[in-house]
This record gives structure tokens, sequence and C-alpha cells, in this order.
């Protein structure tokens, strides 16, 4: 499988080692990252080339994100998007890739772990709903360079609580004393990979759901399965399509 990376810092590194390190597993070239994008190339690398590729990985910024992935759509490379904090393009994004038959899988977070915490959190509001003498609220810290607060998958599994506890109507960035918002609470500590936490909490006990990424290769691993899985389909997808999770 040949792969373009698109950025090239800390995540676009993880991918290529990860992909490097199964090849020595396999003792075969299974992952071929044949072209490295990043700022001091973009604008030089042509459509041709990109189309050499059977799938890009994109992790940018929130500001580059959508113009690389429109890129990767013009092109007709099916394209695997990490790149946080854009997503009130999402949506458009998804039903153009729906619409004009292109290939395009974005997920806030690739790792296996935050999307069996996904699932967990989404049947958590589901059966709280019933016990409201408890309240919820989250939590996520990351490494003082995030560009985004509350982290994209903050967001995402606000949004899951959201849509299933009905005391909740949306959330809030800052501590609130508002019943129905959601309070998210963002911290950035040097060198953590991602932490988030859903707690629950009544005045006779507490529940913490809590995942901690010990370090970047669960994302990159999750990436290079999903541009795996991306290859021959088209349409909009997600983890939890590449998971097999059926969404509560
Ligand atoms: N979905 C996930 O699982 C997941 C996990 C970690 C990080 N992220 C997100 O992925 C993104 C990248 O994270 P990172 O930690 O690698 O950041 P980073 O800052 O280390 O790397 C980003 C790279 O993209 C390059 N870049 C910027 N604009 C570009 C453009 N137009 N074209 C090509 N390259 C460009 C930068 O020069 C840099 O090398 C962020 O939005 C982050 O929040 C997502």
């Amino acid at each position: 499988m040949k792969i373009a990376l698109i950025g090239y810092g800390k995540m676009g590194k993880a991918i290529h080692q990860i992909a490097q390190e199964k090849n020595e597993r396999l003792g075969k070239k299974v992952y071929d990252v044949s072209l490295i994008i990043d700022v001091d190339n973009r604008k030089s690398i042509t459509k041709e080339e990109l189309q050499q590729v059977d799938v890009a990985i994109e992790f940018t910024s929130p500001h580059t994100a959508v113009d690389n992935i429109k890129w990767c759509f013009d092109a007709d490379v099916p394209v695997v998007v990490g790149s946080t904090g854009w997503t009130e393009k999402l949506d458009k994004i998804k039903q153009f890739a729906i619409d004009n038959n292109k290939a395009f899988l974005f997920a806030p977070n690739f790792s296996i772990g935050v999307n069996v915490f996904f699932e967990v959190n989404r049947y958590l509001a589901q059966i709280m709903n019933d016990l409201d003498e408890y309240d919820v609220n989250m939590e996520e810290i990351h490494h003082t360079e995030k560009k985004d607060a509350p982290s994209g998958t903050a967001l995402h599994a606000a949004l899951d609580v959201i849509q299933r506890l009905k005391r909740k109507s949306n959330w809030e960035n800052v501590d609130t004393n508002d019943n129905s918002t959601l309070t998210i609470i963002s911290k950035r500590i040097d060198n953590v990979p991602g932490t988030h936490i859903v707690t629950y909490e009544s005045s006779i006990d507490k529940i913490d759901l809590i995942h901690t990424a010990h370090n970047r290769k669960g994302f990159a691993g999750g990436a290079l399965l999903a541009a795996e899985w991306l290859q021959n389909k088209k349409g909009a997808f997600s983890m939890e399509d590449v998971l097999g999770f059926n969404k509560l």
C-alpha cells in the first residue's frame, strides 16, 4: 500500500515509524511511505504525484486540514484525516464525499482504546438517563503545543453524551452552574499525549471513565489500520466503521 503522509510532525513521524516497524516484523514492505508532504513542499507536489499513492494520511492542523482534504478529493485519492479542531465543516465534507464518490475517513482519535472508551461512554450516558442524582462533566489533558481546546476527542465524547443524556443540551469549555450544560475542562501539561475523563458524581459516590494514552503509537497504528480498511471503499467513514462497533 503506497501512502502519502500529509503533515510530517509528531503524528506523521509516528505513523512512518509504525509502518517501518510493521514491515520489519512481517519481513516485507506492506506499507510504502512514498510521499512525505509538509509545509516546505506542499505547494510543489503535483496532483499527478499525489495520484501515485493508494491512500493519503492527513495530520496537519485545524487551519490546513480542509484544504488538504479537498486536494485529495480533487485527485481522487482516499484520505484518512486525523487533524482536529475543524469539525464545524465536517458534515459538509462528509456529504461531499458521499455525493461525489470520494473515500474519506475522519476520526478525532484513532486509538483503539479511545474508541472502546467512546463506546462505553455512549452506553453509560444511555443508562444514566434515569439516574438524575448524578451530574456529569469532562476533563481532557494534553501537551502544551496542542492548538485546539477542547480536544477533538473530548468534543466527540461530549456530543455523544448530549445526544443520549436528556438533562444535557450543550457543552462549554468553562465551569458553569447551568445544569443543562456539560462542562469540559481543558488542561495543558508538558509531554502529555492525551488523557480524557468522564465523571458522573452524586452526593454519595463518583464514577470515573478514564482513558490515558501512554504515547502516540495507538493513534498511529489506528490511522494505518483505517488506511488499509478504506481501500476500495467510497463514502464517508469513521473508526466505528473500521472497528465494527454499532453506534448505540
Ligand atoms: N486523530 C487522532 O488520533 C490525533 C492524534 C494526535 C493528534 N491529532 C491531531 O493531528 C494534528 C497534527 O498533530 P501533530 O501532533 O502531528 O502536530 P505537529 O504540529 O507536530 O505536526 C503538524 C505538521 O503539519 C505540518 N503542516 C502544517 N500545515 C501543513 C500543510 N498545509 N500541508 C502539509 N503539512 C502541513 C506542520 O509543518 C507540522 O510538521 C493536530 O490537529 C492534532 O490535534 C489527532
